[in-house]
């Protein structure tokens, strides 16, 4: 065998199709007021959050992700033996090791692809975006497998009024491939971490730091632990700034823009991006009322309720848009092509 090694011509990568999944059942406001101090008023005032999808005992994070795959899969019409590459983001691993990436190959039926996690929190569905849209302009793969899954209620403290409010279980893929001659597809992405605020929101139990014991479980490390006012101030700021950025250095205005779609974390950070990058209310994506927070699935899950609103349509103009844990901040200018 001859290996060819002239140039690859670099090609730009394109979302081709899209599926999510969120178990079905379902944890409203109304339930959370019969297990900690709070109520239906201050959640909708201050996160915009009504309801939350949740797993059953048993079902993990590969399960979400290869639920969505499989709907993805079939949008596209190919099998999951066209695959060749699939990247896991999420901050809830079936397990520390093997990656969930590599049950998912395996539970999906894959057998022709590579793939890991991406551990990067709310922003890890973006970045693996990117790395996904690397190895098809590289000329690496012409189809890769991103999928963004979390089930959050595996490390959620119920008792912990403060962020059981917050967190739902979800997932989304996307297919990425080669452009066609014309067409634009993914554009551009702008990304920063700062490791200074790590402590504002983390798990601190369960790593090399803190291997889990008896007494990690009795100190309650297994589970989130947030800085509420900390994380918000820094999100309100981050997803501005970032998002400017990445429009300016692309000579493109906020409204200019056919749909925004954010990490949903916070109705109130969404709403403040949007208003000061002066893109019209209707042209931004809002579905924390539903789903909360999935961390890694917020972006697909809102892709496809864009989708449902008639929102997103080819040849848009989409701007991502995420912050969180790590610091993390991640976003990405791209056509939607499908
Ligand atoms: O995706 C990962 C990134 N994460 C984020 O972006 C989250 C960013 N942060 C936030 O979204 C908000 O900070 C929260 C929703 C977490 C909290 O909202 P807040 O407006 O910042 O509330 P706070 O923490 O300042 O608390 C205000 C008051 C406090 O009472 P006092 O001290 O004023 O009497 C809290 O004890 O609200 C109280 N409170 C609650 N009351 C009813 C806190 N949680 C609750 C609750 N129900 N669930």
């Amino acid at each position: 065998m001859k290996f060819d090694l002239r140039p690859r011509s670099l090609r730009r990568a394109k979302i081709t199709a899209l599926g999510t999944y969120v178990p079905p059942r379902l944890l409203t406001n109304a339930d959370l007021e019969k297990m900690v101090h709070t109520n239906d008023q201050w959640i909708v005032e201050r996160t915009g959050i009504r309801e939350r999808h949740l797993v059953d005992p048993g079902v993990a994070t590969s399960d979400l992700a290869v639920a969505a795959a499989r709907i993805c899969l079939a949008e596209r019409g190919i099998e999951p033996s066209e695959v060749e590459a699939i990247i896991v983001a999420t901050v809830t691993p079936d397990m520390l090791f093997p990656a969930t990436a590599c049950l998912v190959q395996d539970k999906l039926g894959a057998k022709g692809a590579w793939g890991f996690d991406m551990s990067a929190a709310c922003c890890a569905f973006v970045y693996a975006l990117q790395v996904g849209a690397k190895l098809i302009e590289s000329g690496a793969h012409k189809k890769v497998l991103v999928i963004g899954a979390d089930v959050m209620s595996s490390i959620i403290d119920y008792k912990d009024r403060s962020t059981c409010i917050i967190f739902g279980d979800g997932a989304g893929a996307v297919l990425l491939e080669p452009a066609e001659e014309g067409e634009v597809g993914m554009i551009d992405f702008l990304h920063e971490i700062d490791g200074s605020g790590a402590a504002s929101l983390y798990m601190p139990g369960g790593g090399s730091l803190h291997p889990p014991t008896a007494e990690t479980v009795a100190k309650n490390m297994h589970v989130v632990h947030q800085e509420g006012q900390a994380v918000y101030k820094f999100a309100v700021r981050k997803m501005s700034e970032a998002t400017e950025a990445l429009l300016a250095r692309n000579g493109i205005h906020g409204s200019d823009l056919d749909c925004f779609i954010p990490h949903q974390a916070n109705k109130r950070i969404i709403v403040s991006t949007a208003e000061r990058l002066g893109i019209a209310p209707e042209r931004v994506i809002i579905n924390i009322d539903r789903f909360g927070n999935t961390t890694a699935g917020t972006i697909p899950l809102a892709m496809q309720t864009a989708r449902e609103e008639n929102k997103l349509h080819k040849g848009d103009l989409v701007l991502l848009a995420s912050v969180g844990a790590g610091y993390t901040v991640g976003t990405c200018l791209l056509r939607w092509e499908i």
